[in-house]
């Protein structure tokens, strides 16, 4: 069976792969189909994103679709940067200026009230058009400055109070154990399972 994960991020893809790769699908992803185009995430949320992803893509594909939306929400302002996560500091999607703004914005604010989590949103759409959503969430703490050179996004300033270090500073591996997108994943890879055990029971009945 095709899976089609709505993405052309290299990055996702790959930690996709190794997380699906249990299971008997052939992943493809929107490379594969060039005619599909950009698809405006205009959501008011990372669920909403996730679902409008995965059902345009498995409309025009008629297969199997995994589609994810994520980003990070700092409760001193109010859930921001939320869905505006990557383009916070403007259209360019730049990570290092996202930081800086972020820090900026809490400039003075005590290490209590800079509490805040990642978020990520999975939307699994079958053949048949139905819908499957799944979310993971990592709780932390926004750093006062960067701290570690790993990873991407605002993960130097993401403090896991339990290990009392930045994302920035945990293995790919740690990362993948505890974060938001790891839990949304672990989640998705059941939902994908019992969709595959669902339709080989019914090609058994036939
Ligand atoms: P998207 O899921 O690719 O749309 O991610 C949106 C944005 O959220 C990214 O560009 C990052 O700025 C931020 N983000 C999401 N997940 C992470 C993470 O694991 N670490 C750091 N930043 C993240």
């Amino acid at each position: 069976m095709d899976l089609v994960l709505a993405t052309t991020n290299k990055g996702k893809v790959e930690e996709f792969q190794k997380l699906l790769q249990q299971l008997p699908v052939t992943i493809k992803t929107l490379a594969d189909f060039p005619y599909i185009g950009d698809i405006e995430e205009n959501g008011a949320t990372f669920a909403e994103n996730a679902l409008l992803k995965a059902k345009t893509v498995a409309v025009a594909t008629g297969q199997l679709t995994l589609a994810d939306d994520s980003g990070l929400e700092v409760d001193y302002l109010n859930g921001a940067p939320g869905v505006y996560s990557a383009r916070y500091a403007g259209e360019e999607k730049n990570d290092e200026a996202n930081i800086d703004k972020l820090l900026t914005a809490l400039d003075g604010v005590a290490e209590k009230e800079r509490t805040a989590c990642f978020r990520c949103a999975i939307a699994i759409v079958d053949k048949n058009g139905t819908a499957y959503q799944t979310e993971g969430i990592c709780r932390g703490l926004i750093a006062a400055q960067r701290v570690g050179s790993g990873g991407f996004g605002y993960d130097p300033i993401f403090i896991v109070p339990q290990l009392k270090k930045t994302f920035a500073q945990l293995s790919a591996t740690e990362k993948n154990r505890i974060s938001h997108r790891g839990l949304a994943n672990q989640e998705a890879v059941k939902i994908i399972s019992s969709i595959i055990e669902g339709e080989n029971n019914e090609n058994c009945n036939r």
